[in-house]
């Protein structure tokens, strides 16, 4: 079943649609300047979704509590508890699948990022029987993954990044569904930001965020100029789970009020007499509430080894480094893939994002004191993508091999390896690959997105399907003219060998 919100219309007045289903699984960053009209997206988006999915609000204004009135979201306010109440009543919230908004506007900044920490680690920590879907939507984002240090201590800033990494990168298997807005791309973790795959960008003026934005949208950077003449509540739209094409969308209206419509003068009311007035101030404060005694959230595993792969010594890094010839080049080759080979044989690892296994990756090769160049990101999912489709090291340096290579490069990243793995088969004269096989390569283990996957392909003129005898089906690369045997879709799942 595909469900489908309507967040608004496009430039010719068709609905914009999110897949939600599609959404929960590649998750979501919107970013626009404030008063681009981020918060108001954020409403629109859970107010259409409250009926199918379980909602989670971090919000740091108090802009959101109003969901309660309407949708029956229970507001938590923050400043009445401690890291660790917080932390059991996210549990809570997973176990009963509440939908909640965490109000963190009554408390200071540093204890912001100390309670969101608690709270979303008792979201992440909670027990497997709990992994139900939930959208966790994080407002003002860049509050709780800094990109870079701040006023605040260093240890509530680690917390928040660590929790706010662990729900963009790790919370997928976990039914965690980030969904996060930020009025400055360039005051965000990068690590975060790099997770969603759909993005909603507004009305930008800053240089830096527009290439940002452009980089993330893997747009020029002149193209990303158009983000200033965007309008409140205007946004392009790009990601799997909405528009496959940069999408100029006009975010529809709300049912729930916000509270950041600007000042608005009130007149005080006059019926309070001095006695009540001084009744309602000075009132003798509540007994405090009960405490519960401080628990340390977790530190995350993916913060640790990117600290473990940065800590090169100094030295290392400034010694200037030779070029190498052929063979030296070949011989780090094979030595790096032979570490990603490691890694790889992880049981998790088909199902792990890149840049966790990028991390893991960094860690074993200072710990198998690989040398050379470094790897950076890129070059990591050009490995990953070749090893993930079985690639082996012959084939991986001939030239017919750098053929489908380049094809795959007119691909978005995450469906190369997809497509390399079809181009292996055909290049072997193999059967083609099941569903099963297909989905794993993706990192998914969704029969329903391999075939959504082979469609995508298609469309893009990457290769053409082929019904074939007997219910198998042939698929033949456009271009490279290589095609493979046919092959059962409904075959098992297949590893290839990873060299
Ligand atoms: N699509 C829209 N339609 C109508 N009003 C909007 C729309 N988007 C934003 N607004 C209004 O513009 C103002 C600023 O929007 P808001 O969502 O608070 O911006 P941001 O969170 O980016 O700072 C609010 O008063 C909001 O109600
Ligand atoms: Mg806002």
């Amino acid at each position: 079943m595909t469900i489908a919100i309507e967040i608004g219309l496009t430039a010719s007045g068709n609905p914009a649609e999110f897949d939600l289903e599609e959404l929960l699984s590649t998750r979501l960053l919107v970013q626009g300047n404030s008063g681009s009209g981020k918060s108001h997206l954020l409403r629109r988006l859970l107010e259409q979704s409250a009926p199918w999915v379980q909602q989670v609000v971090v919000d740091p204004e108090g802009d959101f509590t109003s969901l309660a009135d309407r949708f029956g979201h229970l507001v938590v306010d923050a400043a009445d508890h401690t890291e660790a109440a917080l932390q059991v009543v996210a549990e809570r919230v997973r176990r009963h699948r509440v939908s909640v908004v965490l109000n963190l506007e009554h408390v200071e900044v540093e204890a912001q990022l100390r309670l969101a920490a608690a709270f979303l680690g008792g979201l992440f920590d909670v027990d497997r029987d709990a992994w139900n879907p939930v959208m966790v939507v994080v407002d003002e984002a860049q509050l709780f993954a800094p990109a870079a240090a701040s006023e605040t201590s260093d240890e509530a800033r680690r917390a928040a990044l660590g929790a706010m990494t662990n729900l963009m990168c790790r919370g997928r298997k976990r039914g965690l569904a980030g969904v996060i807005a930020t009025q400055r791309l360039a005051k965000l973790a990068k690590n975060v930001a790099a997770e969603a795959s759909n993005f909603m960008m507004g009305r930008t003026f800053l240089d830096i965020d527009m290439a940002r934005a452009a980089d993330l949208l893997g747009m020029e950077r002149r193209q990303a100029e158009m983000f200033r003449d965007l309008e409140r509540g205007q946004f392009m739209a790009l990601g799997p789970s909405i528009s496959r094409r940069p999408l100029r969308v006009r975010v529809g209206l709300v049912e729930t009020g916000s509270r950041s419509a600007g000042p608005k003068l009130v007149p005080p009311p006059s019926q309070a007499s001095a006695a009540e007035a001084r009744e309602l101030i000075l009132a003798a404060p509540e007994p405090e509430a009960l405490r519960l005694p401080r628990r340390a959230p977790r530190a995350p595993a993916p913060d640790i080894l990117a600290q473990l792969a940065q800590a090169r010594p100094a030295a290392q890094a400034a010694e200037p480094v030779a070029p190498a010839s052929p063979a030296e080049q070949a011989e780090h080759r094979r030595r790096l893939r032979a570490v990603l080979a490691k890694v790889l044989m992880e049981p998790d690892a088909p199902f792990r994002p890149a840049s966790v296994l990028y991390q893991d990756f960094l860690v074993r090769c200072r710990i198998e004191e690989v040398g050379g160049p470094a790897i950076d990101i890129p070059a990591f999912r050009r490995l990953l993508t070749t090893a993930r489709a079985g690639i082996a090291a012959e084939v991986a340096e001939g030239s017919e091999w750098a053929q489908a290579v380049s094809r795959a490069e007119s691909l978005p990243d995450d469906v190369q390896g997809v497509f390399l793995l079809l181009a292996r088969a055909a290049l072997e004269r193999q059967p083609c690959p099941s569903d099963a096989t297909l989905a794993r390569a993706y990192g998914s283990r969704s029969i329903g997105r391999a075939r959504r996957l082979l469609t995508y392909m298609e469309e893009q003129g990457a290769l053409v399907v082929r019904a074939e005898r007997g219910g198998k089906r042939s698929v033949v690369l456009v271009g490279l003219a290589w095609e493979t045997a046919p092959g059962d879709p409904n075959g098992p799942e297949e590893m290839g060998p990873v060299t």
